[in-house]
């Protein structure tokens, strides 16, 4: 017997009616082609990528301190290395970003580190220091500057924001060792008294003495 379906006006047979059938899932929705199922993996695929990386760019704006990836421009890291004139040993940038100033400074001879929270900008960092051939001057760490001990670090460099200056201040006042410097980018320390200034506007750089900080 044959079984006809009268749809839009038409009539469907029933082997047409197989080959619809064939074509929908068990639930009565239609079946993915492999267009659809390839569409759909390359979004999903696309939306996680961004997503990964964009996530540790956007999560500084969610600490008590919002510390942002901003690197320091020319201007910047030639001041940092005019107040550094003369000092050697170990160095440690705090919040290291893309690896500049550390890279920097392993070329002019310091044993120098980044701390960095996003995890993407250490191994960017890594991979410029091992593409410049400065592994082993140049290391990069993904942790907290806050939960960072200072105490190794003749020279501390710091590119930060006006309202970690104070806590900073506090700590480095703990940690800092005898003979240890600290050079802040941008913002001073609130009181502090710099022995060297360099540069003036968003480019000033002010070097603290852990022997002379106190007046
Ligand atoms: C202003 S950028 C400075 C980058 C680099 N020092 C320079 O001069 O080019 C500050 C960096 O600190 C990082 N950062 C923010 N909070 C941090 C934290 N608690 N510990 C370590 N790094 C942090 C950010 O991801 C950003 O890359």
């Amino acid at each position: 017997m044959t079984v006809d379906i009268m749809k839009q006006g038409e009539l469907i047979s029933d082997s047409d009616l197989v080959n619809f059938n064939t074509n929908n899932s068990k639930s009565g929705r239609p079946a993915l082609t492999k267009a659809g199922f390839v569409i759909l993996g390359v979004s999903g695929a696309c939306f996680f990528g961004v997503y990964a990386v964009a996530t540790p760019f956007l999560l500084p704006a969610l600490r008590r301190i919002c510390l942002p990836f901003v690197p320091a421009t020319a201007n910047q890291v030639t001041n940092v290395f005019s107040a550094l004139r003369g000092r050697s040993g170990t160095l440690i940038d705090i919040g290291s970003g893309d690896g500049r100033i550390v890279i920097e400074a392993a070329k002019r001879g310091f044993q120098a580190s980044g701390v960095e929270l996003n995890s993407w900008l250490v191994w960017y960092s890594q991979w410029t220091a091992y593409r410049q051939g400065f592994t082993t001057k140049a290391t990069f760490f993904r942790k907290d500057l806050w939960k960072t001990n200072m105490s190794p670090y003749r020279n501390v460099v710091i590119f930060g924001v006006e309202q970690m200056m104070e806590p900073l201040e506090r700590k480095l006042d703990m940690e800092l060792p005898p003979d240890g410097v600290v050079v802040a980018c941008r913002f001073p320390f609130p009181t502090w008294q710099p022995s060297v200034v360099v540069g003036s506007g968003v480019d000033t750089v002010w070097l603290y003495r852990r022997s002379h900080i106190h007046l």
